[in-house]
């Protein structure tokens, strides 16, 4: 039943020292397997270090999801203890449990295993849109088995409109939750490119929907939250470990790997929490950088290689980088999108001429330089996740807020 637990106060308990355990075992397994990344040419130079060439080992977000499954797999033993342990529950077993877990660590080792796939082939961005689709199948499936229900709340504000409480999506909620897992993993792949962001965002995240599953499973409904408080917690541990390297200055880089492997733990934690709509609210400044990206993501407004900022070599400081727009090849609905967000001052035109525009890049990262004015490396990625936890706090008392007034 919904309302009955299936994990074990001991499980519970363990959950912790498993979640400590993986913040150890990737302490001691990066500075272990960085040189081999770094020796098989997964690298890259630090852009923003100037006059540096030396190459930084990429990908190491594949050591913590290494370390992050055989946590989980070592641990689902303890999850079920209860049934395990004791002959007289053998029967009651929660096969229907189990599936749901194994087939969660199924979804998001299947997007590790892209994600790496994409740090060592650099697949192109149209390809790179396909790979969190297909590892979202097998989520997908234990969720047609195992809940079936397609019947989603209506906001409050448009019930009316609708005509009631609830509405079937019918197949579009799995159209939704494919693509819950490819705006995840991408929103969080394309705030990036400064020292410690990429990891500090993820924990700050993770952190957040931790306090927000055990909350609710005080609530009520613990089995939906206790799910997703596994799946979370030991994903706390690992980021924990990987910042410690990748914060600046870096001695690593997460790669796409990392990226693709928290924004897939965030969509399946989620998606067997119940509170995929919610999670939308934690991912705020990820929503807003994807939708300010939108002009640059489809080619609308020229987008280069490289959006994150750019350091200058004289006063040490980030700036925003910028894009040539040249006017002859640009559409006019290109020239209105770099009018209007001029305008909202989410973007600065460094240099208008008769042939061409120079307009800083359509990021968050970038608007936070335009606005606040060149700043250091680590003082930027402090203000990017200042800006998270404020929009998680936010989150955190709307959810509640709206529960208990
Ligand atoms: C995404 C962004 C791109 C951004 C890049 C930075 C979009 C559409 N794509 O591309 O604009 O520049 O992430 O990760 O928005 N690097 C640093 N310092 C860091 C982290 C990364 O210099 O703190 C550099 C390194 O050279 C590293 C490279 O960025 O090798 C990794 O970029 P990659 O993850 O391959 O870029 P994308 O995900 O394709
Ligand atoms: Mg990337």
């Amino acid at each position: 039943g919904s309302g009955s637990s299936t994990t074990s106060v001991v499980g519970l308990a363990l959950l912790p020292v498993f979640a400590a355990g993986a913040w150890l075992g990737t302490v001691r397994l990066i500075p272990a397997m960085a040189p081999l990344l770094e020796r098989a040419g997964i690298a890259g130079v630090d852009l923003n270090k100037p006059g540096s060439t030396k190459k930084i080992p990429e990908a190491v977000g594949v050591v913590c999801g290494l370390v992050y499954l055989v946590t989980l797999f070592l641990y689902i033993p303890f999850h079920f203890d209860s049934f395990l342990l004791n002959s007289d529950k053998r029967d009651d077993f929660p096969h229907e449990k189990f599936v749901e877990f194994v087939c969660a660590l199924l979804s998001i080792c299947c997007m590790i295993f892209l994600g790496f796939a994409d740090d060592v082939l650099n697949l192109a961005w149209r390809h790179k849109l396909w790979l969190p689709t297909v590892a979202s199948l097998p989520l997908l499936m234990v969720y047609y088995v195992n809940v079936g229900s397609t019947w989603v709340l209506v906001p409050p504000f448009m019930r009316e409109w609708v005509g009631g409480e609830t509405i079937n999506l019918g197949y579009l909620f799995y159209v939704y939750m494919s693509m819950l897992a490819v705006f995840c993993t991408n929103a969080i792949n394309i705030m990036a490119g400064i020292n410690g962001v990429e990891a500090g965002q993820s924990l700050i995240i993770a952190a957040s929907l931790v306090i927000l599953n055990i909350v609710l499973s005080f609530m009520g409904q613990s089995d939906h939250h206790l799910i997703s408080l596994c799946l979370l917690l030991p994903f706390c541990g690992v980021t924990a470990g990987l910042l410690r390297f990748n914060w600046f200055p870096s001695s690593v880089f997460v790669g796409d790997t990392f990226c693709y492997f928290a924004g897939m733990t965030f969509a399946v934690a989620a998606i067997l929490g119940h509170f995929s709509r919610t999670l939308l609210l934690f991912l705020a400044p990820q929503t807003f950088n994807f939708v300010l990206s939108v002009p640059q993501l489809f080619k609308i407004v020229p987008c280069p290689r490289h959006r994150m900022p750019r350091v200058n070599a004289r006063t040490g400081l980030l700036e925003p980088s910028v894009v040539e727009v040249p006017l002859k090849s640009t559409s006019s609905l290109g020239l209105w999108c770099i009018a209007v967000a001029r305008m909202v001052g989410l973007v600065r035109v460094v240099e208008s001429t008769d042939e061409r525009l120079v307009v800083t890049n359509f990021t968050v990262i970038n608007t936070v330089l335009t606005i606040a004015g060149p700043m250091h490396e680590r003082n930027l990625v402090m203000c990017i996740l200042f800006i998270q936890v404020v929009c998680s706090v936010v989150a955190l008392a709307l959810r509640f807020g709206v529960l208990f007034v």
